[in-house]
């Protein structure tokens, strides 16, 4: 590998690591939490419980999305947000299936070349940090619209149990006390020193924010266009403009989420349903997985070096056509049919072999016909009715562009870096953009979120989604292998070890210590590059699974104060 991909593949790592926290993976046969009828998991045990409180007071799936969704942003600001974006896939008890996009979208000032200085370079930190990095929110229009659309209760009853968690505090936990210990640094020198993370806070610490009840309060009161029309709307402008960045009141007011059909694709007996464009998950799971069917994965064994070449060699090929071809589908025509195509999914796998690595150098975006051209956190929700939704928020980075409103509460995204700010030039994922991903005002920014639900014989199945940027698509592959191929339990299934492979950089990166080094001298020999030494944890998936007696089973992901919680 050359030095600008070692460079790139470093910093790629490094920010998985401060995104998504270190632990390591201990793998387990452990069963997670068996609920008769009805789950929620997520990252924190508060966000969880509100969610359940929900569900038992009479509530729906997407009563608690609103609930866990907004408790996540209280008590874990380093992803959960009401200044960040997402997505969310659902399946009513009846098989109905569809999906909602809150994804941000570049204001109306962004342009092209927005990060690139006059020699065409981009300019570090631009679009992580700070101000500029931020896109128009997109989570408060998200799950208003969900909830106005299937919810049962009214928001403001659903929003209490939030807004009293904010008043009355959460207990922070030891990783999530040093996260703020790591960042305490760059909130101060983007906000200033008065800025309320400017503090020391503690593991054990009981950790109020009044100001963010505040914020909810209004939103319980005034609804959805209190954020995007009302008074939270000019603090937010206002305070944005003044930090040197371009969101407007226009920009605010002009934000809509929108209902998109899902990603829809069987695996041997199942039927996977997942986010389609913004999200290249579900284009890229549904590549892997249909290229991967052509083999019989159980006879190659659980983590073999055949295994892993497979994925690997899959994974390989779907990156390549992911950063060549998707991006907003409001701005760029998508081949989804040809890409998304049995044979030419056969095609490219064509050259595979597993006497030798394919080389990424080798390897380009699959020639199709096609006329025209082209940090995180995950929730699973079961309800009592057996709907079912699977959703991924995000603020992307770390607390995202760490610009911190004070007088609002909560911190903004830097969704802007998932834009190709310049072709061939990794962003903070190491993932390598192209035209159909540059940045235009309006457009959203490609996302490798991945929220997924699958289906077995007819019926809800499984529940599963992770943070942890391009690692995302990958890890929910595992995860749903280890079920459908291995016989996994939900919980152990999300507690195995998992690797990771995105095309360029051309390297495997496995969890530390967690494969045997004999597996990884056989890939070696084999011509496959590996990090597994400076890899940090992979995904941190929460995950439902119905069991045969219909059951449900957690999955809660202990890299993380991951959380299943039911009745
Ligand atoms: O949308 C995306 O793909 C990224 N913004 C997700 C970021 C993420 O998962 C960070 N977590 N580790």
């Amino acid at each position: 590998m050359n030095k600008s991909g070692i460079v790139s593949l470093a910093l790629a790592l490094s920010v998985l690591v401060f995104s998504c926290g270190k632990q390591e993976a201990t793998p387990s046969a452990k069963v997670g939490l068996i609920a008769e009828k009805a789950m929620v998991v997520s990252a924190r045990e508060e966000a969880s419980q509100i969610g359940l409180e929900i569900l038992k007071k009479g509530g729906n799936a997407f009563d608690a999305m609103m609930a866990t969704e907004m408790a996540l942003a209280v008590a874990f600001p380093f992803a959960g947000n009401l200044g960040g974006g997402g997505f969310m896939v659902y399946r009513m008890a009846d098989g109905s299936v569809g999906s909602i996009d809150y994804r941000e979208k570049a204001p109306q000032a962004a342009s092209k070349d927005m990060y690139l200085d006059e020699y065409g370079d981009v300019i570090p930190d631009l679009s992580t940090k700070g101000a500029l990095a931020s896109g128009v929110p997109g989570t408060i229009a998200g799950i208003f619209e969900a909830q106005a659309k299937f919810g049962k209760l009214k928001p403001a009853e659903i929003l209490q149990p939030v807004i009293d968690l904010a008043r009355n505090g959460f207990v922070v936990t030891k990783a999530q006390a040093e996260r703020l210990q790591r960042n305490r640094e760059v909130f101060v020198e983007v906000n200033g020193p008065e800025t309320f993370f400017a503090k020391e806070i503690k593991e054990g610490d009981t950790l109020k924010i009044p100001i963010l009840a505040a914020t909810l309060e209004r939103i319980a009161k005034n609804g959805r266009d209190e954020f995007y029309k009302g008074e939270t709307a000019k603090i937010l402008a206002r305070h944005m403009q003044e930090k040197g960045g371009i969101i407007t009141e226009a920009d605010l007011a002009a934000y809509e989420a929108a209902w998109r059909d899902p990603i829809v694709f069987p695996y041997r007996d199942l039927k996977i349903i997942s986010m389609a464009p913004p999200s290249s998950g579900g284009i890229t799971l549904a590549q892997i997985l249909s290229m991967l069917e052509q083999h019989d994965l159980k006879k190659l064994g659980h983590h073999s070096p055949e295994y892993i070449q497979l994925l690997v060699e899959a994974e390989r090929r779907a990156y390549a056509d992911r950063n060549f071809y998707l991006g907003d589908p409001d701005f760029v025509k998508i081949p989804v049919d040809q890409l998304l195509d049995k044979e030419y999914l056969k095609s490219r796998m064509s050259n595979f072999s597993f006497e030798k690595a394919t080389k990424s150098e080798e390897i380009s975006e699959g020639k199709i016909a096609f006329a025209e051209s082209m940090e995180t956190t995950h929730y699973s929700i079961v309800d009592a009715e057996g709907n079912a939704i699977s959703v991924t928020t995000t603020l992307n980075g770390a607390y995202g562009s760490k610009v911190y409103i004070d007088e609002l509460g909560f911190f903004m995204n830097n969704e802007m870096d998932d834009f190709s700010s310049k072709p061939g030039i990794p962003n903070m994922f190491g993932l390598i953009g192209a035209e159909a991903n540059s940045i235009a005002p309006g457009k959203r920014m490609l996302s490798s979120m991945t929220p997924t639900i699958v289906e077995k014989g007819g019926k809800l199945w499984m529940v599963v989604g992770t943070p942890g940027g391009s690692t995302i698509i990958t890890s929910v592959l595992q995860t749903i292998l280890n079920v459908a191929e291995f016989e996994m339990g939900m919980q152990q299934a999300v507690e195995a070890p998992r690797f990771h492979h995105q095309w360029l950089p051309d390297l495997v990166n496995f969890e530390p210590d967690s494969f045997d080094s004999t597996l990884i001298a056989t890939l070696k020999s084999r011509g496959y590059l590996i990090n597994e030494k400076n890899s940090p944890i992979i995904g941190k998936v929460d995950a439902i699974l119905v069991l045969p007696d219909g059951k449900l089973e957690g999955g809660a992901d202990p890299r993380g104060d991951d959380k299943a919680v039911g009745f």
